[in-house]
C-alpha cells in the first residue's frame, strides 16, 4: 500500500517544482550526492582544464548564467545537472571534478566527470583529445579516494551507494562512431556498479536529425528534420531501454532509470509557440545554419537578438530555456521510475509547462 501514497506525493511535488525550489525535493528522493558522466550535454567545465579545442569557456557561452560568465557549459545558462541538484535541494550548480580546490562540501554533495566531445567508445574521445567515459570511471576511483580521506572508507562507500549517477552521452558515438552502440553502455554501467554506484539515470539520444548541425550538413535547414536520422535515434533509444531493463535484473540492488530527451525536444520542435520559441531549426550563435559550436561559436560570431526564443543556442546544444523544459519533463520520469523501480513506460507524463 506504500506505492500509491508515494506516487501521490510524487505527483503533488511535480506540480510544485516551479514554486518550491529553496527546500528542494530532498526528502522525496532522499538523494544528497549527484555524480555526472557524459558529454557536452552535461559537462560543466572539465574541458577548461584540458588541452582540447572543444571548449565553451568563452563568450557568448554563459550569457544567461548567473554573473553572465562563460563557465565551459555548452549553452547560454545552466545545464540539466545544475537544475537537478538545485531541485533536489543540494546546491545551485555542480562543479567539474577537474576544478582545483573543491571544498569538502562540494566533494561530498557531488561532482561532474563529463567531458564535451566524449563518447562511450574511447575512439570517439580520442578524436577530440577529451575524457572518454572509460576514463571518467577512472576519475570516479580518484574521487572515491578523496572521499575516503575526508570521511573514512565506510562512510565513503555509503555515500557512493546512495549517490545518483546521471549519465548523458551517445550523441558523439552516433555521429562519429555509430557501430559500437549500445554494448559499450552496458560495459560502462557494469563498471560504475563495480565501483559501488547503484542508482543510475541514463539519458537516451535526442532527435539527431533535428540538430541544426546535422540539418546544415544535409542542407535541410528550411524543411523538416532528417527523418532517417530520427528513426536511428528512436531505434537506439528502444535498445537502450531494453538494455536497462535487463541490466537492472542482473545488477542486484541497482536502479537503472531511462531518461527520455527525445520526446521533450520533439514537443518543442512540433509546437514552438507553446514553449515560447520563434526558432527551432537553427542555433542562436552565428549564422545558425553552419557549424557554429564550441571553438566556432565565439564572441565575434553574430548572435540572434534573444537566445530565449531559440531552442538551440549553438548548432548542437539547446539553450537554457529548452534545458528547463527538458529537465522538468525528465524529472517527472525520474521521480516516477525511481519510486516504482520500473524502467517501463506505464504512466502518463504531464506537460510540465
Ligand atoms: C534517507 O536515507 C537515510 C539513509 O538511508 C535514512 O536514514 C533516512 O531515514 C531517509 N529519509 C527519508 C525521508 O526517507
Ligand atoms: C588552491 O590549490 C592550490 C594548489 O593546490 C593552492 O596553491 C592554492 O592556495 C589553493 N587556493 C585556495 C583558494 O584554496
Ligand atoms: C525499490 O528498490 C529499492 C532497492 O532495491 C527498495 O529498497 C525499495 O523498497 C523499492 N521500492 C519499491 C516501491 O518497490
Ligand atoms: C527575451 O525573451 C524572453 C522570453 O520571451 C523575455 O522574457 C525577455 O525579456 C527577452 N529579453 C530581451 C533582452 O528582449
Amino acid at each position: 500500500m506504500q506505492t500509491p501514497l508515494l506516487l501521490f506525493l510524487a505527483t503533488l511535488q511535480l506540480f510544485q517544482i516551479n514554486t518550491i525550489t529553496c527546500n528542494g525535493d530532498k526528502d522525496l528522493l532522499n538523494i544528497t550526492t549527484v555524480l555526472v558522466f557524459g558529454d557536452s550535454s552535461v559537462d560543466t567545465g572539465n574541458n577548461n582544464y584540458l588541452t582540447t579545442f572543444v571548449k565553451a569557456n568563452h563568450n557568448p557561452y554563459g550569457q544567461n548564467f548567473p554573473g553572465q560568465v562563460p563557465t565551459g557549459r555548452f549553452s547560454d545558462g545552466k545545464l540539466v545537472p545544475d537544475l537537478l541538484v538545485s531541485t533536489l535541494g543540494i546546491k545551485e550548480t555542480i562543479p567539474p571534478f577537474l576544478q582545483p580546490n573543491l571544498s569538502r562540501f562540494e566533494l561530498i554533495s557531488g561532482v561532474n566527470f563529463a567531458s564535451a566531445g566524449a563518447g562511450y567508445d574511447d575512439f570517439t574521445g580520442s578524436i577530440f583529445d577529451v575524457i572518454p567515459l572509460s576514463q571518467q570511471s577512472g576519475y570516479l576511483r580518484q574521487y572515491f579516494e578523496k572521499l575516503v580521506s575526508l570521511v573514512g572508507e565506510e562512510e565513503a562507500r555509503i555515500i557512493i551507494s546512495r549517490a545518483l549517477a546521471l549519465i548523458s552521452a551517445g550523441t558523439n558515438d552516433f555521429l562519429f562512431n555509430y557501430y559500437t552502440m549500445p554494448i559499450r553502455e552496458l560495459h560502462f554501467l557494469q563498471e560504475l556498479y563495480s565501483l559501488g554506484l547503484r542508482i543510475m539515470v541514463v539519458t537516451g539520444l535526442p532527435p539527431i536529425g533535428c540538430l541544426p548541425f546535422q540539418r546544415a550538413l544535409a542542407r535541410e535547414v528550411i524543411n523538416g528534420c532528417l527523418q532517417n536520422q530520427n528513426q536511428d535515434s528512436i531505434l537506439y533509444n528502444d535498445k537502450l531501454k531494453k538494455l536497462l531493463q535487463n541490466t537492472q535484473k542482473d545488477l542486484q540492488g541497482s536502479r537503472l532509470v531511462y531518461s527520455d530527451i527525445y520526446k521533450p525536444i520533439m514537443k518543442m520542435i512540433d509546437n514552438p509557440q507553446k514553449y515560447g520559441f520563434v526558432e527551432t531549426r537553427r542555433g542562436c550563435c552565428g549564422t545558425g545554419i553552419f557549424l557554429e559550436a564550441g571553438p566556432l561559436c565565439t564572441a565575434t560570431a553574430s548572435m540572434c537578438s534573444n537566445s530565449s526564443k531559440y531552442l538551440f543556442f549553438d548548432s548542437v546544444h539547446p539553450g537554457q530555456e529548452a534545458y528547463q523544459f527538458i529537465f522538468k519533463y525528465s524529472y517527472q520520469t525520474l521521480v516516477q521510475r525511481y519510486l516504482k523501480n520500473s524502467t517501463e513506460e506505464d504512466y502518463h507524463i504531464h506537460d510540465p509547462k
